[in-house]
């Protein structure tokens, strides 16, 4: 019971460990896709695994966001600045989960290729905005930006943690794993 309550709830630890996998895959094949000479069929292949599984960013996202509503755990006892810092990377983290995706989508709607996005071809997402090739460099930009963004802050996300683990050694991990 006590050991419930020191922890992130269930769905939260569960949502944190499927979507930092998720977003790691997603930057992989995100560079790879993007850097490599692969033959039409498995870059194309490779671009509707990145907008399906991008997209499926944003109903997680949703999740996660409803699940933090559950009862947290009480709050570290640590100095103002690493609260505030930590604070502010985990907002971050949130407004890239969501930024990432809708800039993708709104890239793939600008595309001059013009090709529809089939998450899972299962249905077809409707078009954001018309074919635009000079907004679609731009959205281009920004979504390779806001990707590589995500990844530095994964790094620096993943020093505090092991700082916590092995320097303060005040089991901070445990909460957020099982
Ligand atoms: C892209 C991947 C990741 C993202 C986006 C991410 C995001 C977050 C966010 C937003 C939180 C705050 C709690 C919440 O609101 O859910 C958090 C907590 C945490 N994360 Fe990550 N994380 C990622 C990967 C990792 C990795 C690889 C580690 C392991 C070293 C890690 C260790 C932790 C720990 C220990 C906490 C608990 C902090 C606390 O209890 O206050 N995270 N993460
Ligand atoms: C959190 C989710 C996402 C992450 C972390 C992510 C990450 C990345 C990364 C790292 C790249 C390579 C950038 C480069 O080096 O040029 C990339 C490219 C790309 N992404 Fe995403 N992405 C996400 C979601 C999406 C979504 C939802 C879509 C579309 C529906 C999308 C469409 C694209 C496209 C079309 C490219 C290739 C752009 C080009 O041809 O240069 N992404 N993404």
């Amino acid at each position: 019971m006590m050991d419930r309550l020191r922890r992130w709830s269930g769905p939260v630890r569960l949502l944190h460990w499927v979507m930092a996998a998720l977003l790691v895959a997603l930057i992989a094949v995100g560079w790879v896709m993007t850097h490599s000479q692969y033959d039409l069929g498995t870059t194309f292949a490779l671009y509707q695994w990145h907008k399906s599984y991008g997209l499926l960013v944003l109903p997680l996202l949703a999740l996660r966001l409803a699940a933090r509503l559950s009862p947290r755990p009480p709050a570290l006892e640590h100095s103002r600045i690493e609260r505030v810092g930590a604070r502010i990377a985990h907002l971050a983290f949130y407004l890239l989960m969501l930024a990432l995706p809708v800039c993708g989508w709104l890239m793939a709607s600008a595309s001059p290729l013009s090709l529809p996005t089939r998450p899972f071809d299962l249905f077809t997402m409707p078009s954001l905005v018309a074919p635009d090739e000079a907004l679609f460099e731009r959205l281009r930009l920004l979504h390779e930006i806001l990707a590589y963004a995500l990844l530095a802050l994964l790094g620096l996300h993943v020093a505090a943690a092991l700082k916590h683990q092995f320097f303060d050694r005040d089991g901070v991990i445990r909460r957020i794993t099982f």
